[in-house]
């Protein structure tokens, strides 16, 4: 009997601990979250963080307006205009990848990749390729020191953090200024445009500071998540050889590869890809099984209950996207990584509007996800089409979580190209995107 009661208490000790730990874990990485935007935003700047979210204070901005300039920048014309330049940004990096003759860190070279495309193609930013690699070095810096304590002494992490977004923010508003000034020779608006555009349409001329801040933080929204994302398609195409070869079948099926392996010549459209069902299904699996955020914080902003639980107004809340996952009724073999769940045959996803979120849900959704699969969707028909690559270490690496999923040496892989082409960086690529963009 004592013994039984000893175990008791010593049950509900533990379980006092978790609650604690767990809370404490909510609590510190809230704070965390908070300091993020101690450190990445100037004082100067007056756009609120929105009521009850800890999310991305530009888009909260009142009034709605912002996020029908959202709207606008991912709508489906935006996107159309996007993507032949996002696939000469990828062709080109696939090029160099190709043609070094040692294996790339995967990882690294898709955040390289992802910075690339929000900078030339979002952003429409002509910086010369040399200024582009410094400023991805700083970005990095920054990334890398955004969730440190705010002491600002020197050799911290905040103030390493706060030099490079100095240094950021410099570089930003040149390119800004020299964008305002060179309107010509564009073929198309790219997302700062319908900004600057949009926010003058719905008299709020936005400031330099907030601009400078705005694009630090899409950059900042499609970077790492973007870069996670594509480097967990490669490591599943390498995994799964047969799901690249019914990849490279539907793309055959489709006339976008010849049956003799070589890409067909011709410009890749939207409803192109809309036709591709099974490279929509291999993206949906990747980001399902290895979805690159955790979850995402609220501040409850009126007492609800949940499952017999009262929430009460003012506490944070974390939703878990990879729990969600990992639990949700709807999938059968959950750890198992298989595309067809989401086939036209079996439609695990179809159930439910919450089982599935990689981009999370509800009025904070993530607004670029439609870029993000886009993105992802072309990464993947040109790998399929034009490159052949080969795991350079013996295992797979093991994945970390934090700050989104990642390998934890970073994927090593060589890189072939498929034709006799492929192992050339064309010239002619950076003056095609410095023309246009
Ligand atoms: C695979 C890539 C991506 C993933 C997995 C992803 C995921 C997410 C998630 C889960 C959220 C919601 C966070 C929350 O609930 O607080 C979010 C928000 C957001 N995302 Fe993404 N994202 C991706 C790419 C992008 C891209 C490419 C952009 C834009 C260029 C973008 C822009 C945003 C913005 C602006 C928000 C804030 C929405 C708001 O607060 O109302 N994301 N993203």
């Amino acid at each position: 009997m004592l013994f039984e009661g000893l175990e008791l208490v010593s049950a509900l000790a533990t379980l006092a601990a978790c609650l604690v730990s767990v809370t404490l874990l909510l609590a510190v990485s809230q704070q965390l979250w908070q300091l993020r935007w101690a450190a990445t935003r100037d004082k100067s700047c007056k756009l609120p963080i929105p009521k009850g979210s800890m999310g991305f204070p530009l888009i909260g901005e009142t009034g709605h307006w912002l996020l029908q300039v959202f709207s606008k920048i991912f709508s489906h014309e935006a996107l159309q205009s996007y993507l032949p330049k996002i696939r000469l940004v990828i062709q080109d990096t696939l090029r160099a990848w190709s043609s070094h003759p040692e294996a790339i860190n995967v990882y690294q070279e898709t955040q390289k990749l992802t910075f690339r495309m929000a900078i030339r193609v979002l952003l429409g930013f002509s910086i010369p390729e040399e200024d582009l690699g410094h400023l991805f070095e700083v970005y990095q810096q920054f990334v890398e020191n955004v969730f440190s304590l705010p002491v600002d002494l020197p050799f911290s992490g905040y103030r390493r953090g706060i030099q490079a977004r100095q240094i950021l923010q410099k570089g930003l508003e040149k390119a800004i200024r020299e964008k305002l000034q060179c309107t010509q020779g564009k073929d198309y608006s790219d997302a700062l445009d319908i900004l600057i555009e949009s926010s003058k349409e719905h008299g709020k001329e936005m400031t330099m500071q907030e601009l400078k801040d705005g694009t630090l933080e899409l950059i900042f929204a499609a970077y790492a998540t973007t870069a996670s994302a594509s480097t967990s398609l490669i490591m599943q195409l390498l995994k799964h050889p047969a799901v690249l070869e019914k990849l490279r079948e539907e793309l055959r099926a489709q006339g976008i590869l010849h049956s003799g392996g070589c890409p067909c010549e011709g410009t890749l459209r939207l409803d192109t890809l809309s036709r591709l069902h099974y490279l929509d299904c291999v993206i949906k699996e990747v980001m399902r099984l290895f979805t690159p955020i955790s979850g995402g914080y609220r501040t409850v902003l009126q007492t609800f209950e949940l499952d017999g639980f009262q929430i009460p107004k003012g506490w944070s809340v974390m939703y878990s996207i990879r729990d969600t996952h990992d639990t949700a009724p709807v999938f059968k073999d959950v750890n198992v990584f298989d595309p067809d769940r989401f086939g036209q045959a079996r439609s695990e996803d179809k159930d439910g509007r919450f089982h599935y979120l990689p981009f999370g849900g509800g009025v904070r959704t993530c607004l670029g996800k439609h870029l993000a699969k886009l993105f992802l969707k072309v990464l993947a028909v040109e790998l399929a089409s034009t490159s052949r690559f080969e795991l350079a270490t013996r295992t797979f690496p093991r994945i970390t979580l934090v700050p989104v999923l990642h390998p934890v040496d970073g994927l090593s892989v060589k890189f072939f190209g498929l034709d006799s082409n492929q192992n050339k960086i064309l010239p002619e690529t950076e003056a095609m995107l410095s023309a246009t963009v």
